[in-house]
């Protein structure tokens, strides 16, 4: 049996409410795989913030850094402004961990409406990867003191609404909805647990209504397993979850009608937990 200790952290919002399912299905297919996990919850988020003055707790990373991975569901929450909590929660956990860089796969899925349906399940099979610790490459910014021991170097990121616009709304798709797409956070070196979340948020406007699309933590969870060694049972629990969208099953940003326990429940294997 292999063991592993994962630090869970729900963080705010649906993040409490999509990863009880990718935990699920991976405490199951890890019983198939002699794969066993512990872990440890942190309540660290915007309601720790409110109440303590802190998102994580001054020795926080510092009880995780011995983990062998990180798993976290969003954080952020309105009347908490967003530049404390992911800079008090997220971006720590990336810069400390040396989680340089940021790895989000994207595919066309079976029984996913998407203008690349001609494509056909497989046909699309894309790995966007960011870095994660450094700033944009925008070019405005310059050197002092250059070739000196005193060099300076400044350099500044520039974001406009029409840049994003239009960037944003080509990549839409492509990934069908935000609430299936994964993302991981890893140090390659190994020296520090990488992090694996789904790309999207708390998303205040359906948290608490158990209506979260779970897909997006559940493939978070196999990205974990695959950078754990086991790709086979990470490959085994994505067939699966993906096997419930070709069965016709989907959430409602992907237009379905499936709950967060719904879609879980429907995931089709014989070893998955029936909630
Ligand atoms: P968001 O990702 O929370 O929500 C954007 C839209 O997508 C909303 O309409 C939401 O209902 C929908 N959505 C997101 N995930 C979904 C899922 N699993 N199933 C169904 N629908 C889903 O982004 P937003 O509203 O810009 O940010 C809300 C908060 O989350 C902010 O405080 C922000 O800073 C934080 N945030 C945190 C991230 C993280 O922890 N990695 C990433 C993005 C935002």
């Amino acid at each position: 049996m292999t063991r592993y200790r994962i630090a869970l952290i729900p963080g705010d919002g649906i993040g409490a409410e999509v990863l009880p399912p990718a935990e699920a299905l991976l405490d199951a297919v890890g019983r198939r795989h002699g794969i066993e996990f512990a872990y440890d919850s942190c309540d660290w988020s915007c309601e720790r913030y409110l109440a303590e003055g802190a998102m994580v707790p001054d020795d926080g990373l510092d009880r995780i850094r011995h983990h062998d991975a990180v798993l976290l569901g969003a954080v952020g929450w309105p009347g908490v402004p967003d530049h404390v909590s992911p800079w008090g929660l997220l971006i720590p956990i990336r810069r400390t961990f040396q989680q340089y860089v940021n790895l989000r796969p994207v595919k066309a899925l079976a029984g996913v409406p998407s203008p690349l349906r001609s494509a056909g399940a497989g046909g699309v099979d894309l790995v966007v990867v960011r870095g994660n610790v450094e700033g944009e490459y925008s070019e405005i910014g310059g050197r002092l003191g250059r070739g000196t021991a005193d060099e300076l170097a400044v350099q500044e990121a520039v974001i406009t609404r029409k840049g994003v616009t239009r960037v944003v709304e080509y990549a839409y798709a492509v990934a069908g909805s935000i609430g299936v797409a994964p993302a991981a956070d890893l140090d390659p070196e190994r020296e520090f647990p990488s992090m694996f979340e789904p790309v999207h948020g708390s998303a205040p406007d359906i948290a608490g209504r158990g209506e979260a699309d779970p897909l997006g933590a559940i493939w978070s969870a196999a990205m974990m397993l695959d950078h754990l060694g086991h790709p086979d049972a990470s490959a085994e629990l994505l067939a699966a979850a993906f096997g419930a969208l070709a069965d016709g099953v989907s959430a409602a940003d992907l237009g379905g009608t499936a709950d967060t326990a719904g879609y879980t429940r429907a995931v089709p294997t014989g070893w998955a937990p029936r909630p």
